[in-house]
Parts: structure tokens; C-alpha cells; sequence
């Protein structure tokens, strides 16, 4: 991990001023290098003794950072982390920009591995993930939203990166297709976890006095399961969800009562424990043959994913 952060800077420096400025401020906000971690992980694996994962894992971060500039500016997040975003520092247009530049880079980055596979399959990913994104947006208060609809979208924005990040790790430690394709599956499981608990933690207040602020999806017109677990259990919601629908932001209550209404009728239980099946699933794509002590850690890191105070 260290070798990744040596990268990470040395591929941030650029005479433009503002870029090292910017990308050191968002690679430095405390984001916990699970992407690259992931890589890591899976090369040592099965043994890797090249050089390889290192800038791949780089190039899996760069696109996550990327995806986290431009996705501030697209849900108006002046706060990520407990701090001010860097669209809150710098304004929407240089976040853009320099999300544009890590996106990019990472591209540069790829062309210097020349493998024609690993472009293939972060592009696709890449692709997948602004997909995604659109996907979500074209159901901004779409309160008719189903589960399986849901997790199309978490599938899509945020378990593709995850995918992509172990599929790389499989991929430069030259395993064979069947593996890496497990590999690739225990990526989207943990990555589909991952995001479940993120979902449920914005509907408890115990994630707000960990310092994570609650009750921004439904404000930003995200239906996400533990609402649509909830709203199937009680007609009072939904009607006051078509109220918040309608207006497009919460007005005075509204915030604590959905969340306390959400948790009433068991929402974030149940995408809690969604999270864990799928980080159950994650633990058994897991290979028979492998170092134990690696497969350990990354059971261990489908569990936190499934399980993260924050
Ligand atoms: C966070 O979700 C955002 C994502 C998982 C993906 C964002 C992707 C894009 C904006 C597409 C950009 C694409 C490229 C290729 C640069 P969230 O808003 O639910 O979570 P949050 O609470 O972390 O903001
Ligand atoms: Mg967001």
C-alpha cells in the first residue's frame, strides 16, 4: 500500500497548478484504499511477483476518485467525509476538470501497461459506471422503484469498481478464466454489500453521531431499499414520501420522521442484513486453492463491508 500512495502522488504531478492541489486534497480525505487494497489482496493471492498490481490498482483509484468529483457536483454534496468536497473548496467547474484529468490518466496509465485485456475490461467498467449513473438519475423519485431496479443501480455505479478492482488483481497474476471470473464475482458481491450498507446507514442516526450526515438520498430523490422495504410496510410513508416527491426537498420534520419511519418498519434491518447475505456469497466465490492467510483477510474484508460502523 505504500508502493500505491508512492504512485498515486507521482501520478498526480502536473505543472498545472491546480491538479496536485485538488487531486492530493481528495486522495487525502480519508477515502480508506479498499479499491487498491482489493488488488492487492487478490495478486498476493495467487502468489504475484510482478509489478503490475501496483499501478493497475492506481488506475482503479484514479476512476473511483474521478467518479467521486464529478458525483459531488451531480447530488449538489458540498461534504464528503466529515469535510467541505472539493467542489465546496473549489467550485463545480475545476472538480469537473480535474475529475477529467484522473479519468484520463488513468487511461494513460493503462496505455503504459499495454495490455490490450486490461483496457478492455476498465473501459467496459468505466462505461458500466457512468451508465449507472444515468440509470439512477432517470429514477430521481421513482417511488415505484423495485428491489431487483435497485440493485441494477448499486450494481452498476458503485460493485463494478469493486468487480473491477479483484478481476485485475486475478488478471496480472495470470490466473485462468474460471478463476478470474470468480474473482471478478466475489468483487461485485462485496461491492453490492458495500453500498447496501452505505444506503442504510444514511437512514440511522447512530451513522450521524459517527459523524456521517443521515437522510440525504431521499433529499437528492435516491430510493433505496431500506425506503422501499419500508414503504411496502406502511402506507403513512409513502404518502409522505409523494408529499416530499412532489416538492423535491424535505420541509421542516420531514427528514427525522421518513428516517424514523424507515427504521420502524425494519429498512435498514432488512438492506443490513441484504448486505450480509451478500457478503456471505462474496466469502464463498473465494478459491480452494489459494494462501490462506491473504484468503483470510479478504473474508475478512467482505464482513467489514457488510458490517462498517460508517
Ligand atoms: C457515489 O454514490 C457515486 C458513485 C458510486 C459513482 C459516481 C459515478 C459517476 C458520477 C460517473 C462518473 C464517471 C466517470 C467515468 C468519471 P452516492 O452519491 O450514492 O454516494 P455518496 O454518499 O458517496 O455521494
Ligand atoms: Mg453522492
Amino acid at each position: 500500500m505504500q508502493l500505491v500512495d508512492t504512485c498515486i502522488h507521482h501520478n498526480l504531478q502536473s505543472d498545472i497548478m491546480m491538479i496536485p492541489a485538488i487531486g492530493h486534497y481528495i486522495v487525502n480525505s480519508g477515502g480508506k484504499r479498499l479499491r487498491p487494497l482489493l488488488t492487492l489482496l487478490t495478486a498476493k493471492l495467487f502468489a504475484y511477483q510482478g509489478e503490475r498490481h501496483v499501478p493497475l490498482s492506481v488506475v482503479v483509484e484514479f476512476i473511483h476518485t474521478a467518479s467521486l468529483l464529478h458525483d459531488d457536483v451531480v447530488d449538489s454534496s458540498d461534504h464528503r467525509r466529515g469535510a467541505p468536497s472539493a467542489n465546496g473548496v473549489w467550485g463545480n467547474q475545476a472538480s469537473v476538470l480535474v475529475g477529467d484529468y484522473l479519468f484520463s490518466r488513468a487511461f494513460q496509465m493503462m496505455v503504459a501497461d499495454g495490455d490490450m485485456a486490461m483496457l478492455k475490461l476498465m473501459s467496459d467498467v468505466t462505461n458500466a459506471l457512468a451508465e449507472g449513473e444515468v440509470l439512477q438519475l432517470s429514477r430521481t423519485f421513482h417511488l415505484q422503484m423495485t428491489e431487483a431496479e435497485c440493485l441494477e443501480v448499486i450494481e452498476r455505479k458503485t460493485a463494478v469498481l469493486f468487480k473491477a478492482a479483484t478481476e485485475v488483481g486475478a488478471h496480472v497474476a495470470g490466473q485462468a478464466e474460471r478463476v478470474v471470473v470468480d474473482m471478478a464475482a466475489y468483487g461485485m458481491c462485496l461491492g453490492v454489500a458495500f453500498q447496501l450498507m452505505d444506503d442504510a446507514l444514511d437512514y440511522l442516526a447512530a451513522a450521524e453521531d459517527a459523524g456521517k450526515p443521515v437522510g440525504h438520498d431521499l433529499e437528492e430523490g435516491k430510493i433505496t431499499l431500506p425506503l422501499i422495504y419500508a414503504m411496502q410496510q406502511d402506507q403513512a410513508l409513502v404518502a409522505r414520501v409523494e408529499i416530499v416527491a412532489e416538492r423535491g426537498c424535505y420541509e421542516a420534520g420531514d427528514r427525522e420522521w421518513v428516517r424514523a419511519k424507515v427504521v420502524e418498519n425494519g429498512g435498514v434491518d432488512y438492506a443490513m442484513q441484504r448486505a450480509k447475505d451478500y457478503a456471505e456469497r462474496a466469502k464463498c466465490l473465494l478459491p480452494e486453492q489459494a494462501n490462506v492467510e491473504v484468503k483470510q483477510l479478504l473474508a475478512d474484508l467482505a464482513d467489514f463491508s457488510a458490517h462498517r460502523p460508517y
